[in-house]
This record gives structure tokens, C-alpha cells and sequence, in this order.
């Protein structure tokens, strides 16, 4: 969690730094801070609560400076407070910081025990106390942070000014993430990659275990043990832009509207419509690897981990391979048995969640082949994943994923189908049914999202609600549960996802005129059994929001409010279904008036346990 930024050129740094740390704030907002080298000495201005916070102090107060850093953060060790906020400064040396040093405790009272005092209750600041005090012994600052870095053990990005080196930063990684920002006579660094857009296209992943020194003459890494490394920049296709809000209230708004785009993306240049396969290029799975696997195992969390158990059906469905979807917070505790004949796929938007990638590398250890689909570029997980399916959703920045779900069940979808024809367990016929219904898909989101005031009127009937249930069976299970989340997150209701079949074993207990149920009954396989779950919710007196196919007869006598979705193939149904959803908790959260896209005490890169 946290955002880092920084800047080192020739223009004034501190705007560029709260420009920068506006793109990275779903990252975290308990505080924000920002450090500036004006040429003789280093200023830091910190703020707690959002960056508007600190924008308006500097507004006041205006840094002068070309070289600066950046932070915003989502507070692990020490209460969010001025004094715990980033950059943190010990002689001259401020330091910005994203991930957890896990012998802080050791450290500190060996520094303590050195006369130090603290100023903080951060792990932090004994990173900048280490460099300073290596600084004495040491000619760059390069190298009195690699000392320093020697000595922590733990997840960091870190970037770091010193008073004694105008015009450079240094900046290291281990498990978090940085990427440098490549401009003409301007460096930068952050923690992802929207922040740099503004500025440069051209990005270098830094990896771990290497420092990097930043000047407005270019970018010089190094690894930790000394030795030089080269390494081109990548371009960045997106457009700053789609790292804008572009007219939306919201970003999340904005995002549930990209869907079509994400989807279409995400299938662009993958599918042969004409043999119905899925084109294997970066999957890392050949035809005998896909054979010889027994067991498929997805692990994710959160939005992902719904993602992943609709993925469940599909791989069964179509690749006909037992499959189960695990929370990976419990798999990585559990001591669970994988093996060689084991595929593992970890699903995640920012490639950075500590359990998933915890889980999957145990997996990994244990032998199993591991996947990714995951949709931030060179991220921790792709990079100790076998293979990686990126989602091509483009940045997304609501805390609350929503076109990022919907892009990774595009690509499990894909997955299922690539894995069964190559299996044998999908003709080609059928390939291409699934396929096509999948190209389709764009459309009919386009189409759905075309329903938005009628979604805002049922959202405007139940703004004040305090619970809601949500109840589908099949692959409407996997959307009951991504509504109820969806509702939790940013309108702070109480909201819970349960299949329909276990309605009558507990919560139907909770039925009555004040309990709203929706109901997701799209006219698939399951169809009459979910209509007869509506029909016993309404003899209690529930209030029922179906979320149907166009033209469904049944569900419009029953239902209070019915939200439709285009009539579509049972197999990409929660590619639609999801949406009116998205939608509702999106509403109902806007009439209440909360923090859409910095919902409270929730981050977006999850990178603790
Ligand atoms: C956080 C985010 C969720 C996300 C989950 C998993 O809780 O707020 O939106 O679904 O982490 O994150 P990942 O990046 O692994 O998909």
C-alpha cells in the first residue's frame, strides 16, 4: 500500500509531486507528505488525512525546488498523525516509503541504544536514520543506501533526498512497487504508472533487489550488490487520459462505463473465431502441459476471489477439470497440497496482493504449475508466475474493481476454452459458440449500461437502506457475491451474497417487508429454481430486485423492480449481470454521499497481510 512519487529536473517539483500523488491516492489517504531540495536545504510539508490536505498547505505555503519527493499514505506501523506521515527525515536524509520493514523492532532499539531518538512510530524512519548514519562512511548516496538496505529485511519501494546531494534521487525496490519515469533533462520514479504519464510514456521497471540513481541527466541502476545493470525503457500505451476521470463524477462510475472497452480489449488480437480457440501465445501452458493437468486451483482475494469462482464453472464446463476457487489469506496457511499435476491461476488487478502472491509461490514451490491474470504490467505476480493472461482493462483507480472483474472473467473465460480445446473437452463448434457470445459481449454491456436511470431509480428507493441480500445460483452465484461486496465497500451497508439454493438454511430467516433482495435470474439453466426463490422471498413480504434477461414474463409479475440485461448465451451471463449491480451499489452510495472512490479504512493494493 502507499504511493510514491518523485521528481528530478528542471521544472518546479512540488506541483509535479501532488499531481503525481493525486493518480496514486486509491493506494492509500490516511496522510500525504512531500520533501523538496530548494538548492540549500531540504523543506518537507506533511498533512494528515487526503492530499487536499497537504495541497492546500502548500497552496499557503508554496516549496521551491526541481527535486522532490512524494508520499500518500494507508497506515501499517503508527497511527495515521502528522508525525507518522512520510517523508520521514533524519539529518538531512528524507525517505518515502511503501511496504513494511520486518526487523524494524531490532533496528530501532539498536539505534536507540546509539543515542537515536524517534520522532515517529514508523518503521520508516529507521530507513532514514540507517542512511544517514551510513552516510558518513560513504561517498554517494547510493552507496550509504545500499548499506542501509543491508541491514532491513522486508517488503520496500523506497525513494530518498539528501540535503548533502542536490538534483538526485536515489531509489531502491524489494517486493513493492516502482516503476522510473524516462523524460527529456527530467526523471521520475512512482509507485504505478499512471502518476507518470503526464510527463513520459517511457517507463523502467525497476526489479528487486537493484537502487537506482536519479538525475535530470538519466537514470543509473545498479543491483545491490554493486554491479551496473542496462536496462531499455518500455513505452506506455495508454493515454493520460484513461487515467482521467473524463467528465464522470467518479472514477468508479467512469470505469463501470470503460466495460465494453475493457472487454474488447481484453479479447483483442486472442481469439480464432474460426477454429473457436483461444491463441496461446503468452499463456505458458502447451497442449501436454494442458493434458497432463488434473486439478486446477484459482487464488485470489476480494473482487478477484469472485472473479475466480466463476472461473471455477467454466474450467469444469469446458476443460471438464476439477476446479475449485480458494481465498488465498486461508490457502497460504493452510498447508495445502499441491503437485506437478496441478494448474494454479492467481487472479489479481494490481499483481501486488501479498496473499495472493504469498499463496501462489508457496504453490509454485510445491511444484505446481502457476499463471497469472492479472492486470497491472510487470507486477510481483506476473513476475513469479510460469505465464501471465494481463487483462487489458487499462488503469483503474476506484478502489471498488468493477471493469477490472469484469476483464478477468474475459480471461478466464478464455482460459476455460483454451485449456478444453487442447484437452479435447471442447470441439471446436462449441468453441466458437462460446466465443462468440463472448465477442458479443461489449455490445450488450453498452446496451445495459443504456438502463442506468432506471438502476438510479431503485437505488433512489433504498439510499437509506441498512441491509440488503444478494441471491444467485450457478454463475449468478459468483455475481450475488460481487454485488453484495460491491455495496459493502462504498455505500457501507450491510450487504451479503448467498446462493439460492441456501436460502431456505438461514437467511430467509431475515425476510421481511424491510429486507430488499436482489435477485440475479437471468433466463439460464437455473432459471426456474431461482424463480421459485423469488416467489418465496415475496410470501415474506421481501422487497425483490430481479436482475433478469430482456423480456422476461415471470419475473415482472413477482418482482417489485426488475433490471434488465440483453438475452445472452448462460455462459457469459456474469459478464452482464454484474453490471446493474455495479450500478445500484454505485447510486445508492452516491445519494448517501460517501467517498466513492476512497471508500473508508479500504486501499486498492493490498501489498499486507
Ligand atoms: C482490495 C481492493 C479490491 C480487490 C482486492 C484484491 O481489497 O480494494 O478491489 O478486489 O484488494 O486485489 P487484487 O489487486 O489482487 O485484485
Amino acid at each position: 500500500m502507499c504511493g510514491i512519487v518523485g521528481y528530478v529536473g528542471s521544472q518546479e517539483s512540488a506541483g509535479i509531486l501532488v499531481d503525481g500523488l493525486r493518480k496514486l491516492e486509491y493506494r492509500g489517504y490516511d496522510s500525504a507528505g512531500v520533501a523538496v531540495h530548494d538548492g540549500k536545504q531540504l523543506q518537507v510539508v506533511r498533512a494528515v488525512g487526503k492530499l487536499k490536505n497537504l495541497a492546500s498547505v502548500l497552496q499557503e505555503s508554496p516549496l521551491k525546488g526541481t527535486t522532490g519527493l512524494g508520499h500518500t499514505r494507508w497506515a501499517t506501523h503508527g497511527r495515521p498523525s502528522e508525525e507518522n506521515a512520510h517523508p520521514h527525515v533524519a539529518g538531512g536524509v528524507a525517505v518515502v516509503h511503501n511496504g513494511i520493514i520486518e526487523n524494524h523492532l531490532e533496528l530501532k532499539a539498536e539505534l536507540a541504544s546509539g543515542g537515536i531518538e524517534f520522532s515517529s512510530d514508523t518503521d520508516t524512519e529507521i530507513v532514514a536514520h540507517l542512511i544517514h548514519r551510513a552516510l558518513k562512511d560513504s561517498e554517494r548516496l547510493l552507496d550509504a543506501v545500499r548499506v542501509a538496505l543491508r541491514q532491513i529485511r522486508g517488503a520496500y519501494a523506497l525513494a530518498v533526498l539528501s540535503e548533502s546531494e542536490p538534483g538526485q534521487l536515489v531509489v531502491a525496490r524489494n517486493a513493492s512497487p516502482l516503476v522510473l519515469g524516462v523524460g527529456d533533462g527530467e526523471s521520475l520514479c512512482a509507485s504505478d504508472i499512471p502518476a507518470l504519464l503526464e510527463h513520459t510514456r517511457d517507463v523502467i521497471f525497476l526489479e528487486d533487489g537493484e537502487l537506482a540513481q536519479l538525475s535530470a541527466d538519466g537514470i543509473k541502476i545498479e543491483t545491490l550488490e554493486g554491479e551496473s545493470v542496462t536496462r531499455e525503457p518500455k513505452r506506455i500505451n495508454w493515454s493520460p487520459m484513461q487515467a482521467e476521470k473524463g467528465g464522470f463524477k467518479h472514477f468508479m462510475l467512469k470505469e463501470i462505463f470503460d466495460q465494453p472497452r475493457a472487454v474488447e480489449d481484453t479479447l483483442r488480437g486472442r481469439l480464432d473465431l474460426e477454429n473457436g480457440d483461444v491463441v496461446p501465445r503468452e499463456m505458458g501452458i502447451d497442449e501436454a502441459a494442458a493434458k497432463q493437468i488434473k486439478r486446477v486451483c484459482l487464488l485470489a482475494c476480494g473482487t478477484s476471489y469472485h472473479a475466480c469462482l466463476a472461473g471455477r464453472y467454466w474450467m469444469e464446463q469446458l476443460a471438464r477439470v476439477p476446479a475449485h476457487a480458494e481465498l488465498a489469506s486461508e490457502v497460504r496457511y493452510r498447508e495445502p497440497v499441491f503437485g506437478p499435476e496441478d494448474l494454479v491461476i492467481a487472479v489479481s488487478q494490481s499483481g501486488e496482493t501479498a496473499d495472493t502472491l504469498a499463496a501462489m509461490k508457496s504453490a509454485k514451490e510445491a511444484g505446481a504449475r502457476v499463471i497469472s491474470v492479472v492486470n497491472v504490467l510487470e507486477s510481483a505476480i506476473p513476475r513469479a508466475a510460469d505465464g501471465t493472461l494481463y487483462t487489458h482493462a487499462g488503469p483503474e483507480i476506484g478502489v471498488a474493481s468493477t471493469k477490472c472483474y469484469t476483464a478477468q472473467l474475459v480471461a478466464l473465460l478464455m482460459l476455460s476454452v483454451y485449456l478444453g480445446r487442447r484437452r479435447g473437452t471442447l470441439s471446436a463448434d462449441k468453441g466458437r459458440d462460446v466465443l462468440q457470445a463472448l465477442v458479443e459481449v461489449p455490445e450488450k454491456i453498452r446496451i445495459t449500461l443504456e438502463s442506468k436511470d432506471k438502476v438510479f431509480e431503485v437505488a433512489r428507493r433504498y439510499q437509506h437502506v441498512q441491509h440488503m441480500l444478494f441471491l444467485g445460483r450457478g454463475l449468478g452465484f459468483p455475481t450475488a457475491l460481487e454485488g453484495a461486496l460491491k455495496l459493502k465497500e462504498i455505500s457501507y451497508a450491510h450487504a451479503e451474497g448467498y446462493a439460492a439454493g441456501e436460502m431456505k438454511h438461514g437467511p430467509i430467516a431475515l425476510i421481511d417487508e424491510d429486507m430488499p433482495v436482489a435477485v440475479v435470474m437471468p433466463r439460464d439453466s437455473q432459471y426456474e429454481k431461482t424463480l421459485s426463490n423469488l416467489q418465496e422471498v415475496r410470501a415474506r413480504d421481501g422487497q425483490v430486485i430481479a436482475i433478469v434477461s430482456a423480456g422476461d414474463p415471470e419475473s415482472a409479475k413477482i418482482a417489485e423492480h426488475v433490471l434488465e440485461v440483453p438475452v445472452a448465451p448462460d455462459v457469459v451471463q456474469p459478464l452482464l449481470t454484474v453490471v446493474p449491480l455495479q450500478l445500484l451499489a454505485y447510486y445508492i452510495a452516491d445519494l448517501k454521499g460517501t467517498d466513492i472512490d476512497q471508500p473508508r479504512n479500504l486501499a486498492k493494493t493490498v501489498t499486507v497481510e
